[in-house]
């Protein structure tokens, strides 16, 4: 949930520490510090609580120079965020500095045993704890007069030392004060990547910071430990020693970090849609053959068509385009689908045949939740697919095959580009599904005609921005708010729900809108506006009976309907148009308006758009 930072070469270090943290902000921003060492052989290290920004301003008062370094922003686990509990931490007398992603699950024991030593805390995290051990296992070490000849063997030793005690995840990088020309680097669990540059390397938890920087990066492995230098990478594993390391391309480029002209990443990153559902689709539709292709099953059609069941896992966004799926592969395909919240699934032994396939969706590819659920499933010898944004992130790694989103980087917590993604590989893979099935080729070819249809109609939906934010003018101050539609459109209600609460800070809830005869109707008044996602399709006349019990309990209605329903807009308070669609497609072009619509309210309510309170983008913490 942290982000991590390290640099080591010609350039002022903190220049890009600094610009890496704040590429890295997405994934925590409650603290943040780095440490360099200054040309002169000292530690500077400087940390704060609050937003990189605080960091800036305690670096123009106590300025940290030299060309070695590393950074750290921080979401809290252990300890509150705090200028002491903000990375990095020192280990020793201020004999390294360390800064830590991760979890570490026995950190009380060693903790209690390093203070026996001698050592002194100065936090409550648990990351404090692998500095001092660092330090106590280097002090165990051989002594070495010329290190870079002896291939920093101590430094590499000490730390793997003390990585064995650990239990639990980390990504780390270690700065030692003697010896400037090395940074070490080890991940577990927890992601790490080293930027290869011209006689510099760069190394950070996710590869955002490194855009602009280097194209070239190698991703670390679980037990693998990274020694750098300015003018070289070696890679140590756990068991098998000194290994070769690939070199991958980096697929984005600094624009794609950046902000573009948008007040918000969330602002751009939903206007950046039509091209994010062209570029899951593309290469990916098979004309000849009706149907949808993928390179990443793993699995031959014969495995394929003898499933008789999928569950999905999630969190989050990514749960709720699982239920999407649900609806998509069961109309299409007639397979059946259990869609499961990854942190149940991981703990829920349900029963499990040799016809089951388990899809693992994510965007980041670091959900320990989902992670964890992946895991115990592969244990119970069921295939998983992975379906992920990032690449070379830890889910990929794990799962048999899968698919990525190309959707590009996605900054603002609150996901938008991914789900709808995410939505379009499933319908996609419901397309597969149903030709392996009863799907006849002249259906398949409808379906790939209403697939292609899909970067346009998202498109059309955007042009109502400027309707949707005065819509949010107008509700802005409403403190509940309920979402319903059914069918593929409940998914629909959850997700608008979770936008506008994960944003804005307002209650609402999503739910089917039947349903909500059951319960929620007791909170409709004047000042608890329902959004009902009603577009033209098999449940519209019901939705419709839904929503005038609602008018007639005297609840405002902002309704999403098709262009041109004049029915609903008869009844409606306010109404936002999309363009006709498919009804296994509609998820796709329905929420469009309501993260505009959350995205809105939150910023009329002040609220802060990309980094909101108490949360992080990846949740790599269980
Ligand atoms: C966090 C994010 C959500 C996301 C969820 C699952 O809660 O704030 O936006 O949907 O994690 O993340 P994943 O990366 O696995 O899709």
């Amino acid at each position: 949930m942290c982000g991590i930072v390290g640099y080591i070469g010609p350039r002022d270090a903190v220049e890009f520490l600094v610009m890496g943290l704040h590429r890295l902000e997405y994934r925590g921003y409650d603290s943040s510090g780095v440490a360099t060492i200054t040309p002169d052989g000292r530690f500077a290290l400087v940390k704060t609580a609050g937003r990189i920004s605080q960091l800036e301003k305690r670096l123009a008062d106590t300025p940290a120079p030299g060309s070695v370094g590393i950074g750290h922003t921080r979401w809290a686990t252990h300890g509150n965020p705090s200028d002491e509990n903000a990375h990095p931490h020192f280990g020793g007398d201020g004999e390294l500095a360390v800064v830590h992603n991760g979890v570490i699950e026995n950190y009380r024991a060693i903790k209690q045993r390093l203070e026996n030593e001698g050592y002194v805390f100065q936090s409550a995290t648990d990351s404090e704890v692998i500095a001092h051990l660092i330090d106590s296992c280097l002090k165990r070490q051989p002594p070495v007069e010329d290190m870079a000849a002896a291939d920093f063997g101590p430094l590499v030793g000490a730390v793997q030392l003390a990585l064995a005690q650990l239990r639990g995840t980390y990504g780390l990088v270690v700065l030692f004060h003697q010896w400037p020309e090395v940074l070490i680097a080890a991940r577990l669990g927890s992601p790490l990547i080293v930027g290869v540059g011209d006689n510099e390397h760069f190394i950070a938890s996710d590869a955002s910071p490194l855009a602009g920087f280097t194209d070239k990066i190698v991703y670390l492995a679980d037990n693998e430990l990274a020694v750098v230098t300015a003018s070289e990478l070696r890679v140590i594993h756990r068991d098998q020693g000194q290994v070769n390391h690939n070199v991958h391309v980096l697929d984005f480029q600094a624009a794609d970090v950046a902000k573009g002209g948008f007040d918000h990443f969330m602002l751009k990153e939903i206007f950046e849609q039509p091209e994010a559902v062209e570029n899951v689709l593309r290469g990916r539709l098979d004309h000849d053959a009706a149907t949808s292709k993928f390179g990443g099953f793993n699995l031959t059609p014969q495995q394929l068509r003898a499933l008789n069941r999928i569950i999905m896992t999630a969190c989050g966004t990514s749960w709720h385009a699982g239920l999407v799926g649900e609806y998509q592969i069961e109309t299409l395909a007639r397979l059946p689908v259990e869609v499961e919240y990854a942190s149940e699934l991981r703990y829920s032994n349900p029963p499990i045949d040799n016809g089951t396939l388990v899809i693992a969706i994510t965007q980041s590819g670091e959900t320990a939740d989902t992670l964890a659920a992946l895991r115990e499933m592969q244990r119970k010898g069921c295939p998983v697919l992975g379906i992920c944004n990032v690449v070379g992130s830890t889910i990929p790694q794990e799962t048999d095959g899968g698919f990525y989103l190309r959707a590009g980087p996605e900054i603002g917590v609150a996901s938008t580009k991914a789900f709808t993604s995410q939505c379009t590989l499933l319908a996609m893979l419901a397309l597969y599904f149903g030709r392996l099935r009863h799907l006849s080729f002249s259906a398949g070819k409808q379906i790939i005609a209403e697939l292609q249809d899909l970067p346009d109609k998202v498109r059309q939906s955007l042009k109502h921005n400027d309707q949707v934010r005065s819509i949010a003018e107008k509700y802005a101050k409403c403190n509940n708010f309920l979402y319903l539609g059914r069918q593929f459109n409940f998914p629909t209600a959850l997700e608008g729900a979770l936008k506008l609460k994960e944003i804005s800070y307002i209650h609402a809830e999503g739910y089917p809108a039947a349903e909500m005869k059951h319960g929620p109707i007791a909170l409709v008044d004047k000042n608890t506006p329902s959004v009902f996602i009603m577009p033209r399709g098999q449940v519209y006349d019901k939705v419709m009976s839904n929503l005038q019990e609602i008018k007639a309990r005297g609840g405002p209605v902002i309704a999403v309907v098709c262009e041109g329903d004049t029915e609903a807009a008869e009844l409606a308070d306010d109404i936002i148009e999309i363009p006709a669609v498919e009804e296994y497609l509609q998820p796709i072009i329905t929420v469009i308006p309501l993260q505009l619509l959350a995205y809105h309210i939150a910023v009329v309510r002040g609220c802060d758009v990309d980094k909101p309170r108490n949360l992080a983008k990846s949740v790599t913490v269980a």
